[in-house]
């Protein structure tokens, strides 16, 4: 496996992979790596020749300066990991590297990005525009691998691929859940040990509100999932929000076609996670 810091060394490496005929996968990360981000390098390996997996804390896409700084940041170990999984290329660049000038492009995702992460985290979708739109201008993949768990960055990353027509096609993949039910989440790792026991409380209300979507409206049941989290005293919902799994639209009545996806944010103390489910 190589592991490389600077774009003229990986854009060569590929330039060589590609002269080879070989198709590239890639698995963009932030680092502090689990079991969730390996599933997509294994799902990269069974769909290409090579795997490149990017380490970069992308500082664009964080709209709190603390939460930037607190991100967990585990190279060394998340280099190891990729090793034992068979990743063939690593690309940990620096920020000056991915912007050596300020990235001033305004993405335009429409309605996509008006709702859920997109209303409570005012530029976030742009930063992730602009640095997924430069690590494939880099990589040059066929295929990139997007976990589940954050649902509405698969929908606005492949409309950004429509938008800049760009021929990556876009894989998305499971959420890979912990045996307690909780969503894996490099940010899981800044849980204290009372807020990382009461966090699968999440998921268990998902669980729990999926088999009473027969009986309560949509309204209903959103209500009922806030105030189910919010009765664990560790955890406080920022939304709920019952949507369509392709067009985001905010579903009103379950006899609206399509299939719907319940989305939350929730805070355990001050760190913040998603989770989502098809209803
Ligand atoms: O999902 C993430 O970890 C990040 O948003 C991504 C896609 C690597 C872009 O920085």
């Amino acid at each position: 496996m190589q592991v490389l810091h600077t774009k003229n060394e990986l854009i060569s490496l590929i330039d060589s992979f590609k002269k080879e005929g070989k198709s590239i996968g890639f698995v963009p990360t932030m680092g502090a790596l689990h079991e969730g981000h390996l599933s997509l390098v294994k799902e990269s390996k069974k769909n290409s020749d090579v795997t490149v997996v990017s380490i970069f804390v992308n500082p664009t896409q964080f709209n709190d300066a603390e939460d930037l700084k607190r991100y967990p940041r585990t190279l060394d170990k998340d280099v190891e990991l990729l090793e034992k999984t068979g990743c063939d290329v690593v690309f940990a660049p620096a920020v000056e590297e991915i912007y050596p000038e300020p990235d001033t492009r305004k993405f335009d995702f429409g309605y996509l990005e008006s709702v859920m992460e997109g209303a409570k985290r005012p530029g976030h979708f742009n930063g992730v525009g602009q640095v997924v739109s430069r690590l494939f201008d880099i990589v040059r993949p066929e295929k990139a691998f997007f976990g589940m768990k954050d649902f509405q960055q698969v929908a606005i990353i492949k409309q950004m691929v429509k938008q800049l027509n760009s021929p990556v096609q876009i894989i998305p993949c499971p959420i890979v859940r912990e045996e307690s039910g909780l969503a894996l989440s490099s940010r899981n790792t800044l849980l204290d040990d009372e807020h990382r026991k009461n966090a699968p409380h999440i998921h268990a209300t998902l669980k729990k509100a999926r088999g009473m979507a027969s009986s309560l409206s949509v309204n209903e049941l959103k209500k009922w999932i806030g105030d189910e989290i919010n009765r664990n005293p560790y955890l406080e919902t920022e939304y709920v929000e019952i949507v369509d799994d392709t067009t985001l639209k905010i579903t009103e009545d379950w006899k609206e076609p399509g299939t719907k996806v319940a989305c939350v944010a929730v805070y355990a103390g001050k760190i913040r996670l998603i989770d989502n489910m098809v209803f």
